[in-house]
């Protein structure tokens, strides 16, 4: 397949002067990289027969093969029930349980196997090692404190709101185990986030944490439930029993008293439970396993609710097949549990197929930019998972950090954003020292695993591209109107997938008629049909798709500048500005223009040692200008100190586009780093006031756009 992919010719670059869409698609294709022969000699997909394993016509019994990764109680009779769709049911007539698959079965062939290894961010801290046998202990310890003092039982859900600890697992598991439908929220949300999730959710009981560590401070972690318990009973939803573990059991780190037979300490209770065995509830493979709250284009957040069945058997698959996770590799995924990534290729990918997987609390660049190098020389971890912003910060501050350890990665993974093609550099030959595959996976919260990436040992990489949807997926790109704009064509669209598989979610918790109109309808001709061919899954992603089938993601196309009509995505226009040698990150937003609509206005702040000059704001404008063309050239170029992020390290376009715009900035308080959007907004609107540049008061579609830029 390697070859053959080769063999093809890549898509010419679009050039100026052609349709809007085609303007859109500057970013150039680049030229394949071919995976190190050591990668692929041992991967688990090194046999283009998968590929014919996985074609069109074998849908949907093609998935057979990653549900046959699972131990099932019972034989599903139909793989796809499609008579509700696109409410689809996939397995039926299976039974299991996902706690099993992912513990038990592994705790009796391999007891001393160590599972899960946590790095504290304190690194003068002992690694912990959690054994298969160990972690069975504790799941079902926990299992049957949630049972018995608790009261949950099947079907019930629980609001998770805990930081990256091994016990954020072990609580999933243990719900998993019972049947009970967890719902972990980002440890890094606020009270008032937690509390509206757990009334969407109606759950009774929340498990906390009192603390945890963050950039070397240990932060009052437990003083969100008061008031996330707050913000619930606002909405109408009573919480009975909040469950705190310590971060250091026996020490409280909170300064929130415990609330008199409400608040619970996790480490009093479980000795009750000690030594106890719950056995694990053998579940229909379409029973839900677990919601996972994301935002929309409105304000009220989305549970997306995955099944049991479907979910596990994607998430064991994708994981083995891309990325090349064997039992005895020492995997980490660098993301955070609280959001799908986690979920799926942190705890129960990895877990289903029983490999180890590495929890780290802390962020990435602390106490340094050599951090993740020592954590990976010290546990010999060999497959690496992270998001670009992580890569573009650790080359930020350290980009030779990586050479001074001695660690190897046979392969490594990008996933939440389209990675420039300078970035994905770096990482190639800095992180992975050019000797690692690495497989950029492109999906989101609603589809439980993987949609857009390279088979690692069979389809050579393409730096900014995600590569060809992965097996059993058919990607399609529809304009707006419906029409397939052909791959190779050079022009960008709405990318959808045609068919179902078994890791999309079922629904939106409490709302199918969000999930219907917001990624059914769009493309849907006739709403009665009941074949899947007739609704194709709208994914709310701009891309362009190459001759040879790879894909590129544009970002949401809410992210989209539409300048004078041309639509531009903003991560080409950031890629092509961080070309610039003093250049470290860079976003880009529009400002509101009377003339054309909508103008760039681009944001970069600076590698270390370099000083902010007008020299390097025009040789931002200009690189832009020669790489994209005039239409994209941005009105300003602010040089800041640093961009306003959130507490994953995105950065937040919707604040400095207010900023541009001189709207309100909105709520900034969640912000890992909120002092810094005053002082962007002095200097950038000072300086625009003295150029003239104020902005007229905005319509309300207009202020609706700017608020809400760059969130998805
Ligand atoms: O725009 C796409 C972008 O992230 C969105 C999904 O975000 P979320 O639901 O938070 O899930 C993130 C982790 C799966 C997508 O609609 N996105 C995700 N991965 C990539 C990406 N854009 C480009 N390349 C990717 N690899």
């Amino acid at each position: 397949m390697a070859e053959e992919v080769q063999g093809q010719a890549a898509e010419a670059p679009a050039t100026s002067g052609v349709s809007e869409s085609q303007i859109a698609v500057h970013w150039r294709e680049e030229d394949y990289i071919q995976p190190p022969a050591s990668f692929v000699s041992q991967a688990n997909a090194n046999d283009p027969a998968i590929l014919e394993r996985f074609s069109e016509d074998k849908f949907p019994e093609c998935f057979k093969e990653y549900a046959d990764l699972l131990s099932w109680d019972q034989t599903w009779h139909t793989t796809l029930d499609t008579s509700n769709a696109p409410f689809y049911k996939w397995f039926v007539g299976g039974r299991l349980n996902a706690s099993y698959n992912c513990v038990d079965r592994h705790a009796a062939a391999n007891p001393d196997k160590t599972a899960i290894v946590f790095v504290s961010e304190i690194e003068s801290d002992e690694h912990v090692h959690i054994s298969y046998g160990e972690l069975l202990r504790q799941v079902n310890e926990f299992a049957a404190l949630l049972r018995d003092f608790c009261g949950l039982k099947t079907g019930d859900r629980v609001t998770l709101h805990m930081p990256m600890v091994p016990e954020l697992p072990v609580v999933m598991l243990a719900c998993a185990r019972l049947g009970v439908i967890h719902s972990e929220v980002f440890g890094g949300f606020s009270g008032a986030a937690a509390g509206s999730r757990i009334s969407d959710s109606g759950s009774r009981v929340l498990i906390t944490m009192d603390g945890y560590y963050r950039a070397g401070k240990m932060g009052d972690h437990k003083v969100k439930a008061d008031e996330a318990l707050e913000m619930a009973a606002k909405e109408g939803q009573e919480v009975d029993k909040v469950l705190v573990w310590r971060r250091r059991p026996g020490e409280y780190q909170s300064k929130t008293p415990m609330v008199e037979g409400r608040d619970f300490f996790i480490d009093e209770l479980l000795p009750r439970y000690a030594g106890q065995t719950v056995e694990p509830v053998s579940m229909p493979a379409e029973a839900p396993l677990f919601l996972m709250y994301t935002s929309g284009t409105t304000g009220r957040p989305k549970g997306c609710q995955h099944s049991t069945g479907g979910y596990l058997s994607y998430v064991a698959g994708t994981s083995k097949y891309y990325l090349d996770i064997h039992p005895d590799d020492m995997y980490w995924c660098m993301a955070d549990i609280g959001w799908i990534t986690g979920h799926s290729y942190i705890v129960y990918g990895p877990l289903a197929l029983g490999t180890t997987t590495v929890i780290y609390e802390g962020v990435p660049n602390y106490p340094d930019g050599g951090r993740p190098w020592r954590i990976a020389e010290q546990l010999r971890v060999n497959i690496f998972h992270t998001s670009p912003t992580a890569i573009r910060m650790l080359r930020k501050v350290g980009p030779e950090e990586p050479r001074k350890y001695n660690y190897h990665f046979k392969s490594m993974t990008t996933v939440g954003e389209p990675i420039e093609p300078e970035v994905w550099r770096w990482y190639f030959t800095e992180v992975g020292k050019g000797g690692a595959a690495i497989t950029d996976t492109w999906w989101q919260t609603e589809n439980g695993g993987f949609l857009g990436a390279t088979l690692p040992g069979l389809q050579p990489m393409k730096p900014g591209s995600c590569g060809p949807s992965v097996l059993g997926i058919q990607a399609v790109l529809y304009d707006e109107e419906g029409n397939e704009i052909p791959k190779g064509s050079g022009k960008a669209g709405n990318i959808c997938i045609r068919n179902p598989w078994p890791g999309i979610f079922q629904t939106i918790w409490g709302d199918p008629e969000r999930f219907l109109s917001t990624y059914f309808r769009k493309y849907n001709k006739n709403p009665d049909s009941k074949d899947w061919r007739d609704w194709p899954y709208f994914t709310n992603d701009g891309a362009v798709i190459a001759a040879d089938a790879y894909i590129r993601i544009l970002g949401r196309v809410d992210d989209v500048i539409n300048v004078a009509g041309h639509r531009l995505g903003t991560k080409e226009i950031e890629s092509a500005a961080l070309t610039v040698p003093e250049v470290a990150e860079a976003a880009a937003v529009p400002v509101v223009d009377d003339v054309r609509g909508r103008v760039v206005e681009m944001y970069v702040s600076l590698k270390p040692g370099f000083e902010a000059s007008d020299e390097v704001a025009a040789k931002v404008s200009q690189t832009i200008d020669t790489t994209i063309g005039k239409i994209a050239r941005p009105k300003n170029v602010w040089i800041v100190a640093d961009m306003p992020k959130t507490r994953s390290g995105k950065i937040m376009r919707r604040v400095i586009a207010s900023v541009s715009n001189f709207t309100e900035v909105g709520d900034v308080s969640t912000l890992a780093n909120p002092e810094i959007v005053e002082q962007v907004r002095e200097q950038v609107q000072t300086a625009k006031r003295e150029r003239g540049q104020e902005q007229r008061e905005l319509t309300e579609t207009e202020q609706h756009e700017i608020k809400s830029f760059g969130e998805s």
